[in-house]
């Protein structure tokens, strides 16, 4: 794999690449070696109120703290600071609507409607540590809610406005928001979204939210609750206000951003503020090294982490321009993200493998209507690449001439992990690997009892430091945290991913070893899709499982057994979709849905999800005790044997 293309091949040539990878070596060895030094000089990429007493207080872990009792704010960091140093008048955003309208707000405009909107906030009664959940599309005031929720101190959020009504209840019930902001509609291929609606739906579901602030996107008929939706335009009045930055310290939560785990119940990782902050600023800088000048974009959603650490902090507290995109990337035509490319002439454009491989398949004549010359670094992430997908975008896109950025990373990490780094110098690309760490990033490769393995081996990747951008627990459940990520392997953080290092020491991400899927990039649970099939009430029990395709990763499939008295309904598989979309989200209704009489079950009852993906997909393995941890292996061949003959049917 690692040979499949020579190292010569991908070398690009424009003036960003500085073959200097002697010097990644050495600030890697720094980090590692002094990490107190390292870190406390790294720290000074951000404005620090107070600073901080402590590097590192590792006393008790996994709870580990980053630059203890030092205090900061955020939204300083993101606008006050730029406005006294220079860049009042630099765009922060140009904004493109999906109908091609554009709005571009400078560093000013953007600290003005912040502080606006921050006073909104406090006289609508939201004080510091207050949970606000923000359920916006991609439009201007999803950055203004974030940064003026972070500079009271109020901790947001964010729900993907892709996500529906049981999703979003589930979240604000979690996080005990007082406030939702959220818009009447969204734009999404020319159509309009109800976000208000599924915001309607879900409340009748929670107690705990006194105030929804409604912003006019699309102008739909909406219902207004008197006592309880106010209008974000009647709210933001104010032109000339100045609210003093809440002094945070380093250790408060800044926001919750909920992600899927291996049961039905969402994890909600907690992100503070000064650790978060100096990663986020730090690993754009090393990776893409944008230049004061350079416009960037992150063509992800603002809902997910990418959006929250590449779209707003990492870029504002960098100074940057970058472009925010509202729509879909194939409205009206599939060639929207290189239009905008031209059009606005972006330097550095970061963006997912599904996202390329969709628009790859509808070939090389569309970005070559485009001039694409702006551009000087290609970025993605969210799932492996495949080398095809890799030299699709390298070459067509970069021309050659731009270095492909794989980053890897998770919700929980903050900020890329492993990624090629412009800024610390750049090593040879091999098409299909994340290259090397961040610095800090001590990963590990290891076997199921936790002994490391050698090089070329697969195994599950972990990482034997905390480093400054990690979460600071999970929201309402610390012991779910500990669990989760520091008990399969004591003492290290375990992400559950498995990867290779290669002779030369490159890391190669090979997906997810736990029943958590990766759709087009977006982490799902297959559990969540089966409690919702299940409390379906036609539905007694089912499996979900991921089925791999080329565009997207994985899609989502299931088989279903129907209650006696349903059998017969002919509408049943889109019933159950429609009920899906509208309780979990769109992103998460199956591709398949199979009807089948029974599925295979150890006999305690449990079923036997990975043997049913097996037979699905006709990929039995030779050994089969691995199939399922516990069941014996007789068990599980009857299982396979009665259910493969049913499957086929
Ligand atoms: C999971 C995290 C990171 C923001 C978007 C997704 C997979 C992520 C890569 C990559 C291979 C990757 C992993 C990881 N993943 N980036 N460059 N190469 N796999 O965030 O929803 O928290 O999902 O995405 O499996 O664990 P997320």
């Amino acid at each position: 794999m690692a040979g499949e293309q020579s190292q010569k091949d991908v070398l690009p040539t424009n003036e960003v690449y500085h073959p200097g990878i002697g010097s990644y070596q050495q600030t890697y060895r720094e980090s590692i070696e002094h990490p107190e030094e390292f870190w406390s000089n790294q720290a000074g990429i951000l404005d620090w109120h107070k600073k901080w007493d402590k590097v590192l207080d590792d006393s008790n872990p996994p709870f580990f703290k980053w630059f203890v009792n030092g205090q900061l704010n955020a939204s300083y960091n993101a606008l006050d600071r730029h406005i006294k140093h220079g860049k009042r008048n630099k765009a922060a955003y140009i904004w493109v609507a999906e109908n091609g309208d554009e709005k571009i707000i400078t560093y000013d405009g953007l600290y003005r409607r912040v502080n606006i909107f921050a006073k909104a906030l406090l006289d609508l009664g939201i004080k510091r540590g207050d949970k606000i959940v923000i359920y916006l599309p991609m439009i201007l005031e999803a950055p203004v809610a974030m940064l003026a929720a972070a500079r009271i101190g109020a901790v947001f959020s964010f729900v993907f406005a892709g996500f529906g009504a049981g999703a979003l209840a589930e979240r604000i019930n979690d996080s005990k928001a007082k406030m939702v902001i959220t818009a009447d509609g969204a734009f999404r291929n020319g159509k309009v979204i109800e976000l208000k609606k599924i915001i309607d739906e879900a409340l009748e579901l929670t107690s705990t939210v006194n105030t929804v602030v409604v912003v006019k996107r699309t102008g739909s008929d909406i219902q207004i609750d008197e006592g309880r939706d106010v209008w974000w335009h009647d709210v933001n009045k104010d032109s000339s206000v100045y609210v003093e930055p809440e002094w945070m310290e380093s250790n408060d939560p800044l926001y919750i951003l909920y992600t899927s785990g291996t049961t039905g119940k969402p994890k909600g990782a907690v992100h503070g503020n000064g650790g978060y902050a100096v990663w986020t600023a730090s690993t754009l800088k090393w990776a893409f090294n944008p230049g004061d000048d350079d416009r960037w974009w992150c063509a992800a959603d603002i809902g997910w982490v990418t959006g929250h650490s590449y779209i707003v902090f990492a870029p504002l507290f960098l100074g940057l321009t970058s472009i925010m995109y509202e729509g879909s990337i194939t409205y009206p035509a599939p060639d929207r993200l290189w239009a905008i490319i031209e059009r606005y002439r972006v330097n550095l454009i970061y963006t997912s493998p599904t996202a390329i491989r969709t628009l790859m398949r509808f070939g090389e004549k569309y970005p070559k209507q485009h001039d694409l010359s702006s551009l000087k670094v290609l970025g993605t992430v969210g799932e492996p690449i495949n080398p095809a997908a890799w030299k699709w975008y390298y070459e067509n896109i970069g021309h050659s001439n731009c270095p492909i950025i794989d980053t890897y990373w998770q919700t929980e990490t903050g900020g890329f992990m492993i990624g090629p780094q412009i800024g610390l110098g750049l090593p040879p690309l091999k098409p299909g690997s994340a290259t090397f760490p961040m610095p800090g990033v001590e990963p590990v490769i290891l076997d199921e009892k936790g002994k490391e393995l050698k090089d070329e081996e697969k195994g599950y990747i972990a990482y034997k430091k905390p480093w400054p951008g990690m979460f600071l627990t999970l929201n309402n459940d610390p012991d779910r945290y500990k669990k989760v990520y520091f008990e399969k392997y004591p003492g290290m953080y375990f992400c559950g991913d498995y990867a290779i290092r290669d002779k030369d020491g490159y890391y190669w991400l090979l997906g997810r070893a736990d029943e958590v899927l990766n759709v087009a990039g977006h982490r799902l649970g297959t559990i969540e899709v089966e409690d919702a099939l299940i409390s379906s009430k036609e539905v007694a029990e089912s499996a979900v499982f991921g089925k791999p395709d080329p565009v997207k990763g994985e899609v989502i499939a299931a088989m279903v057994v129907l209650k006696e008295e349903f059998q017969d309904d002919t509408e049943i598989i889109s019933k159950l979709r429609k009920r899906i979309r509208e309780d979990l989200g769109a992103i998460y209704v199956p591709e398949e849905i199979h009807i089948v009489k029974s599925l295979p079950k150890t006999r305690s009852g449990k079923i036997m999800r990975r043997v049913v993906k097996a037979v699905a997909l006709n990929q039995l393995p030779g050994d089969i005790s691995t199939l399922e941890n516990s069941a014996s292996v007789d068990e599980i061949k009857e299982a396979i044997e009665a259910f493969s003959k049913e499957a086929k049917k």
